[in-house]
């Protein structure tokens, strides 16, 4: 009898895959009448169309999500399950664009409306059906209502239950371990966010890591949390002072305000709060002595402050376009700042009066670095070159091309570059470009920096992953999960 129903089974699942869309056709009618309450296929795969498929169908589908069939959502993203048959509150696909968990969906815009997350909720619960109702086919990518509304989930405890942190998002990977696809449920990630900014200590093992509106400290030896701090706005810049000492960040809220803020970092506790831009900090630094801010963003000027006073000491406004990065020279005399059009202007730190125009990128800087000597700037752009200059002559001295756009990048004290590229790499190379080492991530590298004593990198992707890398032989050593917070 149980052989019987179970090939029967078999039957009914090859029979309804071999003719499908026939017999879904045929079907349509008496699927409605089966339960009024049935959530159809075609009710939310319209509404994905609407919302979702410019980034999720298909084989560029961002999150490696594809949503436009139950085959595909049910195979998951980068980040694994993308929803568990029959508990929509553990499932991403309804926790995201329900802004229950981040990042929330779609990415920019508001929240879409209840009707269509409750389209969602139910199909979810029902069992993810398969079934396409009775409709026109104009009216199926616009038909969306429930028929009967579908309960939701108290929100609140929805959060908690799924912010609980557990041992796995804190605790480096074992290093061998296969990585293999998780198929159910899995801690869910509470970083999917792009990474804005990466900062290591020049003199301790912490790592600084924007997590919203907040800075997480992290000890990369054994991925511990050693500080989380409040900022007021997203977090876009981070930088710690060179003795270690004092970390800053900068950042804001979009076309609102800006500012600069300095902590002890041991302590936690506020130094200085430095600007009142009118939109957000981008880049942000700190002079060798502590006694100087530097910030710069979309308003396209650089204002230097004194943190002691708050005073502003000196404003650059030569850029044509939004500032991506500045850093003060070791010496403290110099600033360098790059924008978005590629152009790197040099100034004279305490009052911020033009030293030195470099033009040769032709695309945005994506970082820049002073030699030790405080004579030799190190610049890399999205137009894939890295250059050279010479500060007493003002002029470039070398360039290399990378291969890619180069999207961020770190030196050594010795002059080894780690480059990280558009095309998914990290590619290390000597200071005239010769390739040491190349290793290869899933997504593009859009931060890395390397940990002070030089072993390691901590490599962000454009998923939002954190990662530790040993640099003797590029595993994955660790990863940094951000504990839970109660506020988003
Ligand atoms: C404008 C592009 C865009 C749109 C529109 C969009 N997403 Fe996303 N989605 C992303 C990106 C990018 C990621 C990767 C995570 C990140 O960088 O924040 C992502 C990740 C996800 C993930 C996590 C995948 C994983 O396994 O890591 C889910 C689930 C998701 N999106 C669902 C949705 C849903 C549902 C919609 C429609 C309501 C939607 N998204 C609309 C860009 C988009």
């Amino acid at each position: 009898m149980r052989g019987y129903l179970l090939k029967f089974n078999l039957l009914a699942v090859v029979l309804l895959l071999a003719t499908w869309p026939a017999a879904c056709a045929q079907d349509g009618s008496a699927a409605v009448a089966a339960g009024d309450s049935e959530v159809t296929w075609d009710q939310v795969r319209a509404i994905f169309q609407k919302r979702c498929f410019a980034c999720h169908r298909g084989e560029q589908a961002r999150g490696a999500l594809d949503l436009s069939s139950v085959a595909a959502i049910r195979a998951g993203g980068s980040s694994g399950a993308a929803v568990i048959s029959g508990k929509p509150e553990e499932s991403l696909i309804y926790l995201l664009p329900a802004h229950l968990e981040t990042p929330r969906m779609p990415p920019s815009g508001n929240k879409m409306p209840q009707r269509e997350l409750d389209v969602i909720h139910g199909w979810i619960s029902g069992g993810l059906s398969e079934k396409i109702a009775a409709v026109s086919p104009a009216a199926a990518s616009t038909v969306v209502a429930v028929r009967t509304p579908v309960k939701r989930p108290a929100a609140a405890a929805t959060v908690g239950k799924l912010s609980a942190l557990t041992a796995e998002m804190v605790l480096p990977r074992n290093a061998g371990a296969k990585t293999t696809k998780p198929v159910m449920v899995r801690p869910v990630r509470q970083q999917l966010r792009p990474v804005t900014s990466l900062a290591a200590s020049p003199t301790s093992p912490l790592i600084a890591i924007p997590d919203g509106q907040r800075v997480l400290v992290y000890d990369w030896t054994d991925l511990s949390v050693r500080q989380i701090i409040q900022f007021s706005g997203d977090v876009f810049a981070l930088r710690f002072s060179r003795d270690g000492r004092i970390l800053i960040a900068g950042g804001g809220i979009g076309g609102q305000s800006g500012r600069v803020t300095g902590w002890e970092v041991t302590t936690g506790e506020q130094l200085f709060s430095v600007g009142s831009e009118p939109d957000i900090v981008l880049a942000a630094d700190i002079s060798p002595d502590g006694r100087l801010i530097a910030l710069g963003g979309p308003s396209r000027v650089v204002r230097i402050f004194d943190s002691v006073s708050g005073q502003l000491t000196g404003e650059q406004k030569k850029h044509t376009d939004w500032i991506l990065d500045l850093q003060f020279s070791r010496d403290g005399l110099l600033l360098a700042s790059g924008d978005r059009f590629g152009t790197v202007l040099v100034s004279e730190a305490a009052t911020a009066s033009e030293f030195a125009v470099l033009r040769g990128h032709n695309g945005p800087i994506s970082g820049l670095h002073w030699s030790a000597e405080s004579d030799q700037l190190i610049t890399a752009g999205q137009d894939g070159t890295v250059r050279y200059w010479n500060l007493h002559s003002s002029r470039q001295v070398s360039q290399f091309s990378a291969g890619a756009p180069v999207l961020t990048f770190d030196k050594d004290p010795a002059g080894t570059l780690s480059l990280g590229l558009k095309s998914a790499q990290v590619a290390v190379t000597s200071a005239d470009g010769g390739p040491l080492r190349n290793w290869a991530l899933p997504d593009e590298v859009s931060q890395l920096v390397l940990t002070q004593d030089g072993s390691h990198t901590v490599v962000a992707d454009a998923t939002g992953n954190i990662q530790l890398f040993r640099n003797s032989d590029a595993q994955v050593v660790g990863e940094f999960v951000p504990p839970a917070t109660d506020n988003r």
